[in-house]
């Protein structure tokens, strides 16, 4: 049905007779309303591409009013076309797209509306009477930014995780993800903000945040993050969650049965560690000490010796925080494939073993594959994946890595230990795979929920799933993801949301 709840009535008495709807056609794009621009366009194929695009389920109106959200035209002289449609009227013409033919034709091709770049815009070069204002509006969504790892307002960032952080303690929800993506917005700023005004128009940015950043503005420091610091139950829960193996939930058990330090918890004769938790705290020096990129390579050369020692043609791909340009990280995450079918998680556990060989694997968390792809698509959002993985912890010889290990001043030792995930999908879920993988986890959210909300289609590590088409949506590169959601490609240097 010809539906649309936003449309004013009068405008469906206004729809001339030449563009009339033959039959009735199901709107599948209701957010998006084209208006074709008849000049140098023409009226006979003006009413042919309205039914064309009418047919594919776009909403076409005939008039130019305010509801509009892509104005098309084939006039090339952008200057003429301006002109135009500022005579017209109208409120929201900042916030139309205003686009060239070769959008509307790359969307009948697509049979959706594709992502608007800049090579699809006219734009209007007069200039403007009144003061330049933003090229783009940001998105709300971390998978329509662009975040490399330089943070202009680390200050606002930092108060912002300890806020999150704490209200994830408390397990309260929306606040935690609220302060994550107000954190997320600030990191894709190429500016710094130095005063509250400037973060007028930005989006995810609620009361609570501005006043933090106002806070942070006046004097330098949030009262609010402050009290949290000094907090004696936050400084006790950040310290257990320190430990591999320590989640929320044991730090929480033990900070209640009176336990504040270590020592506390090393010493009670009734907590009993488990084997991830008693490594944790054997290594727990050197796994909470960033890796550096230096010793990230010399992994990916123990990785890539170990695993083509296995078959020449497996292939090894780093991923995580480092494949995004990081100088640090927490761990080095690596996905292991081979072409060959139903061999990947034998691979797996065979560079296990040649690592174990080798001595040196100082533990290993190994998960067999639980991958089923009948039951996909998955409808837990944020669900761990079903690849076959293992969460290893490695030891690196100062002599393994260029310029030598990091280590803690006055260190003398000649290896370190370092936490390493290696995760291994059959070679037709790698794009998804590494894409899932690359993070962060905030971009990882928001591609989510950009699939889900503007796009009816569910994305995980596995797959991504169109419900309108109800089929899944094959792709071999993550560019092709990327152009499956209409997104424009962010590089993974460009996904430190
Ligand atoms: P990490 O926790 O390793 O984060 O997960 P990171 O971005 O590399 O940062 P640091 O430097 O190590 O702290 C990397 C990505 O892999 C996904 C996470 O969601 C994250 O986006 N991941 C991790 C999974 O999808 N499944 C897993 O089992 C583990
Ligand atoms: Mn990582």
């Amino acid at each position: 049905m010809f539906r649309s709840p936003a449309v004013p009535r009068v405008r469906k008495r206004s729809r001339p007779a030449e563009s009339a709807v033959p039959g009735r056609q199901e709107v599948k794009f209701e957010d998006v309303r084209l208006y074709l621009v008849e000049r140098k366009m023409g009226s006979s194929r003006r009413s042919f591409l309205t039914q064309l695009a009418r047919s594919k389920g776009f909403i076409v109106d005939d008039t130019l009013s305010d509801v509009v959200t892509h104005v098309v035209s084939e006039d090339s002289q952008a200057s003429s076309l301006w002109t135009w449609l500022k005579g017209r009227a109208l409120k929201n013409l900042p916030a139309m797209h205003v686009l060239d033919i070769s959008w509307f034709t790359d969307s009948m091709k697509e049979g959706r509306p594709v992502a608007v770049e800049t090579r699809h815009l006219i734009q209007d070069a007069l200039p403007k009477m009144t003061p330049p204002t933003p090229v783009a509006r940001i998105s709300q969504y971390a998978c329509q930014r662009r975040t490399t790892t330089e943070n202009n307002n680390k200050i606002f960032t930092d108060a912002f995780e300890v806020l999150a952080e704490t209200y994830e303690f408390n397990e309260i929800e929306g606040p935690c993800l609220a302060f994550r993506r107000a954190a997320s917005v600030l990191k894709s700023l190429p500016w710094a903000v130095r005063c509250l005004g400037a973060t007028e128009d930005l989006p995810c940015l609620g009361e609570h945040s501005k006043a933090v950043m106002e806070e942070i503005l006046q004097h330098g420091q949030s009262f609010e993050v402050e009290k949290i610091l000094s907090d004696e139950r936050y400084q006790t829960l950040k310290l257990f969650t320190s430990v591999f193996g320590v989640g929320p939930k044991t730090a929480e058990k033990w900070y209640r049965r009176g336990m504040r330090s270590f020592s506390d918890v090393l010493t009670e004769p009734d907590v009993r560690l488990n084997r991830m938790q008693q490594t944790g705290f054997l290594h727990y020096g050197d796994i909470s000490r960033a890796v550096s990129k230096p010793e990230a390579r010399a992994l990916g050369n123990i990785i890539d010796e170990a695993v083509h020692a296995i078959t020449s043609d497996a292939i090894v791909a780093l991923t995580g925080g480092f494949r995004r340009g990081k100088e640090f990280g927490h761990d080095v995450d690596f996905i292991v494939s081979t072409p060959q079918e139903g061999k990947e998680e034998g691979l797996l556990t065979a560079v296990i073993g040649r690592l174990k060989h080798q001595g040196i694997v100082l533990y290993c968390d190994y998960q067999a594959s639980t991958f089923d792809i009948s039951k996909l698509p998955s409808h837990r959002f944020e669900a761990m994946d079903h690849f076959a993985k293992c969460f290893l912890i490695l030891r690196l010889e100062d002599s393994q890595v260029e310029g030598g290990l990091s280590r803690a001043e006055g260190d003398r030792r000649s290896w370190r230990a370092v936490r390493v995930d290696l995760v291994s999908p059959p070679m037709d879920r790698y794009a998804f795979t590494l894409l899932g993988w690359t993070g962060s986890r905030q971009f990882e959210r928001d591609l989510r929920r950009y699939a889900r909300m503007e796009r009816r289609m569910l994305l995980d590590n596995h797959a991504l799933y169109d419900k309108t088409k109800k089929e899944f949506l094959a792709a071999t590169t993550e560019k092709d993801i990327f152009a499956h959601l209409g997104l424009e490609y962010i590089e993974p240097w460009q996904r430190n949301a």
